[in-house]
């Protein structure tokens, strides 16, 4: 055997866990530690690595309201299995009373009630989400600091030993789960930090360059681990894979939620009722208002998603209510200056369903319903062009 000494390349990934990366990436804002963390587990999970016998990974997930802790869990769902809403949430706070954890396992043979509980976590209702290509679940216990004794216990099962006894004694295997937990413990602490370093609607202090943002950052994280030390026993501790924390959103990350969440917006006008998709698109000061009413440090991107429904889509539903908006429109949404709200015009009316398309983007998908329309749309066209070809 001749030795070869060639050098390999540990950073690189693997096909599935790139285009995991690369479709979180484009789905969650800001958050690229978490990201990584993620993959790097998928990667582990997909060359069968993942330690035998502990879930595919578990993840606590710390920092301020609204930055984007639930949306990563539902991005990674939504990459990997195709749904945002395979993710089986269970609000720890829900949970306090011993009566209340038999909603999550049953209740033991011979209690009133016993046939008629279908506990939460049972083996069907995790798997049920599987795909032929993907057998993973994802379980998140939001706001964990507020779990009772009871359910600590039951948690602390899971993240061990990936079983779970229900109340009739069957066992649940969780050893094909991502397990996430969020809190915001430690997140005024981290406010603090970065707050005086924030003016109204400002990102990160770009201007004090990268270092120094760099050490806010670790700063930031640092507390919130520091807080989660704290409150959070060493046993508890010791079974958590990554702890990640958020960072708050500045105003870039914000510029780019809101341009995501636009998208979703268009998305649900083309999922209503085929007689009404339009088209709506928003004037630079128009997203420039939006960002500064939708802007608030304490509230993260929450704050920015209340000023759309309220400033953009509830304006767009009344307009479609009263038909001044109809099928085949372009409506553009613009900020005027003497009223300091957005304006609404009619720029094109009549235009076809791929035309309305090619107008929203690449990034954008195409509703079941449309593409099948605009597909049999297409055939249609083809069917006509072969009969006048024959003629
Ligand atoms: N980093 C982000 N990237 C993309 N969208 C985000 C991000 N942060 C927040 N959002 C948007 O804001 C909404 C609220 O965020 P999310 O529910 O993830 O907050 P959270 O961190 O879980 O807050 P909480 O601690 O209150 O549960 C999301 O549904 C998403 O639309
Ligand atoms: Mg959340």
């Amino acid at each position: 055997m001749s030795r070869l000494r060639k050098v390999l390349d540990p950073s690189r990934t693997g096909k599935d866990a790139e285009s995991l990366e690369k479709t979180l990436l484009k789905l969650v804002v800001g958050q690229d530690e978490a990201i990584e963390q993620i993959v790097n587990i998928y990667q582990m999970h997909v060359t069968g690595l993942c330690a035998p016998g502990r879930p595919v990974g578990n993840f606590l997930f710390l920092g301020p309201t609204g930055s984007g802790k639930t949306r990563t869990v539902e991005a990674t769902a939504e990459a990997l299995v195709h749904n945002p809403r395979a993710v089986i949430k269970i609000d720890c706070a829900e949970f306090q009373h011993s009566h209340e954890i038999a909603k999550l396992i049953g209740s033991p043979p011979g209690y009133l009630g016993h046939r008629e509980t279908h506990p939460l976590l049972s083996q069907e209702v995790i798997n049920q989400h599987h795909t032929d290509t993907v057998k993973i679940s994802f379980i998140l216990f939001d706001e964990i600091e507020k779990a009772s004794d009871a359910l600590w216990n039951l948690l602390l099962g899971i993240l061990d030993k990936a079983t779970l006894t229900l109340g009739d004694n069957r066992k649940v295997d969780f050893s094909k789960a991502m397990i996430f937990m969020t809190s915001n413990l430690g997140a005024s602490e981290m406010s603090s930090l970065v707050a005086p370093k924030l003016g109204f609607g400002k990102g990160l202090p770009v201007s004090e360059g990268n270092e120094s943002q760099e050490k806010l950052s670790k700063k930031v994280s640092r507390s919130g681990i520091e807080a989660a030390r704290r409150k959070f026993t060493p046993e508890f501790m010791n079974r958590i894979d990554k702890v990640v924390v958020f960072k708050p959103l500045g105003e870039s990350e914000l510029r780019r939620i809101l341009d995501l969440e636009l998208g979703q917006v268009q998305q649900r006008i083309l999922l209503s009722p085929a007689e009404k998709s339009f088209v709506f698109t928003v004037s630079d000061a128009g997203k420039q208002f939006l960002l500064t009413e939708g802007t608030d440090i304490k509230y993260g991107a929450r704050h920015l998603k209340r000023a759309i429904e309220r400033l953009l889509v509830h304006p767009l539903s009344n307009l479609m209510a009263t038909s001044q908006v109809n099928a085949g429109d372009w409506v553009q949404a613009d900020f005027d200056t003497e009223s300091r709200c957005l304006v609404f015009t009619k720029e094109a009316e009549g235009l076809e369903i791929q035309t309305m398309a090619n107008m929203i983007g690449e990034n954008f998908k195409m509703p079941a319903v449309a593409a099948a329309a605009s597909a049999s749309a297409d055939l249609l066209k083809t069917a006509s062009a072969g009969k006048s070809s024959k003629k």
